[in-house]
């Protein structure tokens, strides 16, 4: 026990000491839970986030320059929650050659959010169409908020993630028309927390090097959005961490060989480092065909510019995976 906290101790402050800059150019700026993809039919890159709608953003190469185009649902979403609704935590996903996003309707607080989904063929504002709710249940065991698709190749299952506070992470299915739940599908619980921290916006990958093949789940742990004087105590706020298996549907671990359901397990993947960078989270992950590198690309605080919704900014790093753990490098 005693050497496992100092190996951690030493892990994490080799970790914290190596973590390079955020990446990222052009509009950086007023970024929530990013969700990023690259268009087939041109390689332009398209950025969408929490904020005004969805804000969508898109550049010539991941690393920017980024210029804001427009909200992906300027009217709005057809799901009605509750007066003063927001439309959250956009994930993008190209399913034959329709792109698919899933979001949240909701309220800071609220736990009777929805999922819903918008399609378009070109990423472009004024190209979605709304679908409105996908009819997962709502539930006092969960949130509907967060959401994620996951589908390891198009011959494979679609593994549909969610949640947050109340029991954390939530794993389901989709319907042939990845406009509904599955029907008899029943969310299982596959990450929580049972000392305190929300963990969310989890975001599933694979990764395979060899016959070493594993499935990720990347998470969002901690307080997302406090500010002073309300700022999280120092290690409560957001920090990104990863759990793996070798099921796409766990039972999920972390590197210490915790369980993510029962046991509080958690790997440190990015957190709060030097004086630019404070409690990263909403992120997702990619192979980036250009550079040939797999990366995480997340909101985060920058002290220096401001702890309001509107001052968060985005950025990415490269991940390696070579020890079987991703680790956040130059
Ligand atoms: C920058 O992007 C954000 C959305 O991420 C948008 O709200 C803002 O208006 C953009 N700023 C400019 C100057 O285009
Ligand atoms: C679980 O919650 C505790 C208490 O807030 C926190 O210190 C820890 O980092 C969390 N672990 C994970 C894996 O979320
Ligand atoms: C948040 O924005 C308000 C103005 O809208 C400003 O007065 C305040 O200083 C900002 N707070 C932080 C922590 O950046
Ligand atoms: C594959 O795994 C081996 C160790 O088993 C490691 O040395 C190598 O760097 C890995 N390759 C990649 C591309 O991650």
């Amino acid at each position: 026990m005693f050497s496992t906290t100092l190996l951690l101790c030493s892990l994490a402050a080799q970790a914290t000491a190596s973590w390079p800059d955020p990446i990222c150019t052009g509009n950086c700026s007023s970024v929530h839970d990013p969700s990023v993809i690259k268009r087939t039919s041109d390689g332009t890159w398209f950025r969408l986030s929490t904020n005004g709608n969805i804000a969508i953003a898109s550049a010539p190469t991941l690393t920017g320059p980024w210029t804001y185009q427009g909200a992906m649902l300027p009217d709005g979403t057809s799901i009605q929650v509750v007066d003063g609704q927001q439309i959250w935590a956009p994930d993008v996903s190209l399913i034959g050659d329709t792109y698919y996003t899933y979001y949240a309707v909701s309220k800071v607080g609220l736990q009777i959010s929805d999922i819903g989904v918008a399609t378009s063929q070109s990423l472009e504002p004024g190209s979605w169409t709304d679908h409105g709710s996908i009819g997962i249940p709502k539930s006092s065991n969960y949130n509907l908020i967060d959401p994620n698709y996951f589908r390891e190749s198009s011959s494979s299952p679609v593994y549909f993630s969610f949640g947050s506070a109340w029991h954390d992470i939530y794993q389901t299915s989709l319907s042939s028309t990845y406009l509904t739940q599955a029907s008899g599908a029943n969310p299982a619980n596959i990450a929580y927390n049972s000392s305190g921290a929300i963990e969310e916006g989890s975001y599933q990958f694979w990764w395979q090097n060899g016959s070493d093949k594993w499935y990720y789940l990347f998470f969002s742990s901690g307080a997302c959005c406090n500010t002073p004087p309300s700022l999280a105590a120092p290690g409560d706020e957001y920090k990104i961490m990863v759990c793996r298996s070798s099921s796409p549907t766990g039972p999920f671990s972390d590197q210490v060989g915790n369980s993510c359901l029962s046991g509080n397990g958690g790997t440190l993947v990015l957190g709060s480092h030097g004086s630019n960078v404070y409690a990263p989270g909403g992120q997702g992950v990619l192979y980036d065909p250009d550079m040939g590198r797999p990366v995480i690309y997340y909101h985060y605080v920058n002290p220096q510019v401001g702890y309001n919704f509107s001052d968060f900014l985005f950025g990415y790093n490269y991940l390696d995976f070579s020890s079987g753990w991703p680790v956040v490098v130059s």
